[in-house]
């Protein structure tokens, strides 16, 4: 069997709804052999880089609708110097006055959609809490306490990040029903849609909305594809339930995670505990369980060797 080891988990920029922290716990559910992983709701691909990090996948495919974020991630994987160099700059230039340096870079970044401006906005805004104006316009705050992560911490995630992924990543900017139809069946598809909460009117929170009708229907066709997937789906906070599950007709197996302090709670002076659900497909759980004797004691090794930087 395979033995792992402590291994160190980069993060590329703030994001409101990463899947940092409980991406470990996600892990256990990937089959063995995975040729592509493909994440077509990626913002900062939290579980493909844990994924990564850990060899759970040859290839990856991240995909998110919003484009000057993609464009972050071409950066990230083909050009991390400048990128790195360029955070620099903008880190250090900052000072005195970030308030207005901050509101400048803004400015700038809602006409030319440069992605070196995008890093530096992600860094500085609020709980990395992404927010674009109904006419698309990224209109979040800065958290004037803070500066934003010191370059030299940036460019050790941001090469780290690279250094997992570059060379056998695709990156697209496409609407996530296009991203999933290249899904075959050695890939696995994992899914972190926006928040049932603010997804079903216009989603300001990332760059648009979904439906569940939508996001259901693809479902059905995945599952007539016999596709591997995992969803992550709106969780319980303290008592409150989020979302509409999803229908029994899809023949999912439903998960629940434990996972912590949620940042929305936090956001509102709240520490309730939030569970995650998590959803398999029946392909993917017919997968593993072919793959059970071989799979004896893993899942906690996959757990306890990830560490987060
Ligand atoms: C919950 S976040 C994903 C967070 C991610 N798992 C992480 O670890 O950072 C949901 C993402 O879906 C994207 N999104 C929203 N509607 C979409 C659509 N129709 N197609 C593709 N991506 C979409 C948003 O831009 C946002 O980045």
């Amino acid at each position: 069997m395979k033995t792992f080891h402590n291994i160190n988990v980069p993060h590329p920029f703030p994001y409101q709804g990463s899947k940092r922290s409980i991406a470990k716990y996600i892990l256990p559910y990937f089959p063995f052999n995975v040729r592509c992983l493909i994440e077509p709701f990626c913002g900062a691909g939290a579980v493909s880089i844990a994924a990564a990090a850990h060899g759970l996948a040859k290839r990856f495919a991240l995909n998110d609708l919003n484009k000057p974020l993609m464009e972050l991630w071409i950066e990230i994987l083909e050009r991390p110097e400048l990128l790195c160099d360029e955070y620099e700059r903008q880190w250090l230039e900052q000072y005195p006055d970030r308030k207005s340096y901050f509101f400048k870079v803004r400015d700038e970044f809602n006409t030319t959609h440069n992605p070196h401006q995008l890093l530096y906005l992600l860094a500085r805004i609020v709980k990395g809490s992404v927010r674009y104006s109904s006419d698309g316009l990224f209109n979040q705050s800065a958290d004037n306490r803070r500066s934003g992560m010191r370059p030299n911490t940036m460019r050790q995630n941001i090469f780290g990040v690279s250094a997992l992924l570059a060379r056998k990543t695709t990156i697209s900017a496409v609407d996530f029903r296009k991203a999933v139809k290249k899904a075959e069946n050695n890939d696995l598809v994992y899914m972190d849609p926006p928040y049932q909460g603010t997804s079903f009117t216009r989603d300001h929170r990332y760059f648009n909305g979904l439906s569940y009708d939508d996001f259901v229907d693809v479902l059905v066709l995945l599952n007539e594809k016999n596709i591997s997937y995992i969803i992550s789906y709106d969780g319980v906070t303290g008592n409150k339930n989020h979302g509409k599950l999803l229908p029994n007709s899809l023949s999912l197996r439903h998960l629940h995670i434990h996972a912590g302090r949620s940042s929305q709670a936090t956001l509102l002076g709240n520490s309730h505990k939030t569970i995650e659900s998590l959803y398999l497909s029946s392909s993917l759980v017919h997968r593993l369980e072919s793959e059970k004797s071989a799979r004896k004691g893993y899942e906690e090794k996959v757990q306890q060797e990830l560490v987060l930087i």
